[in-house]
């Protein structure tokens, strides 16, 4: 990653907080997003005090001007784009699809995968401008299994693969390369709140892992700096599975 220019959006907390240290770490000069401007500026704060170089932006990646000022910003302040990833999602909570409410529904595929979309149509042009780049979108494993009562969610990150593979299509010749990541348990504050809140939740969520432990946010960023770095040069188009084994959980003796 070094002399790369990175951005990463829901910078703030988790899995894009991790993933902006990282690519910190790794040597890149990173755009940190989040709609929450002081989470953005903490993460950006952890990232000086290693010593590296960063920048808050304040953006919902639901608002297309505001994603289309996100870049803009993050070009003026470090003169490219290299790097992104698009983390940023929100859930619709925990319903059956008979009870969800049609504004969670909306506003879930908003910024979970037009979010998503808008993020590549700024970002791309800009890669492009730059002499390429690599995309690396945050999908879920719930994209692949469906997950019960989370009907929204999971067909948004079912379109953030398809966008992910479209997008990679579009690109191959062009220099940027633009793969996902599918993250198992992630054991993040929102997934902590939500495994304290539903008895019984941890154990059952962990025993689907066949690693049988939830994985950590850095763990998740190592992934997306490999897949944004030149060391995965051939790859692109390609959703790679960050969960401990939940596909190959063994149900046998
Ligand atoms: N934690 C897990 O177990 C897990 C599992 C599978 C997939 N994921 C995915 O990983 C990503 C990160 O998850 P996390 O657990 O780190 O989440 P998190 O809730 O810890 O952090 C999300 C960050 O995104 C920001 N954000 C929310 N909506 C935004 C918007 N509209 N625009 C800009 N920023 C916004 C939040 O302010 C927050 O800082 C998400 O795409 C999530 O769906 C997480």
């Amino acid at each position: 990653m070094s002399g790369k220019i990175a951005l990463v959006t829901g910078g703030g907390d988790g899995i894009g907080r991790a993933t902006a240290l990282t690519f910190s770490s790794d040597g890149a000069k990173v755009a940190v997003v989040d709609v929450r401007l002081a989470a953005a500026e903490e993460t950006v704060a952890l990232i000086q005090q290693a010593g590296g170089d960063a920048l808050a932006v304040e953006a919902d990646v639901a608002d297309e001007a505001a994603v289309e000022a996100m870049v803009a910003a993050t070009v003026n302040h470090f003169g490219a784009l290299h790097c992104a990833c698009n983390n940023a999602a929100q859930g619709a909570g925990f319903k059956a699809i008979e009870e969800l409410q049609h504004d969670k529904w909306d506003r879930c595929q908003d910024v979970t995968l037009k979010g998503v979309w808008l993020c590549m149509k700024y970002q791309i042009p800009a890669m492009l401008n730059s002499g390429g780049g690599a995309i690396v979108n945050i999908a879920s494993l719930s994209a692949e299994r469906g997950e019960a009562m989370q009907a929204a969610y999971s067909a948004a990150k079912g379109g953030v693969i398809a966008l992910t593979k479209t997008a990679a299509a579009e690109n191959a010749q062009r220099g940027i390369r633009v793969n996902a990541i599918n993250p198992g348990g992630i054991l993040t504050r929102s997934l902590a709140y939500y495994l304290d809140k539903v008895p019984g939740a941890k154990e059952r969520t962990m025993a689907v892992h066949a690693m049988r432990r939830f994985g950590k946010p850095e763990e998740v960023a190592d992934a997306a700096s490999y897949l944004c770095s030149d060391r995965s040069s051939f790859i692109t188009g390609h959703a790679l599975n960050v969960d401990g084994g939940i596909t190959v959980n063994p149900h046998t003796l």
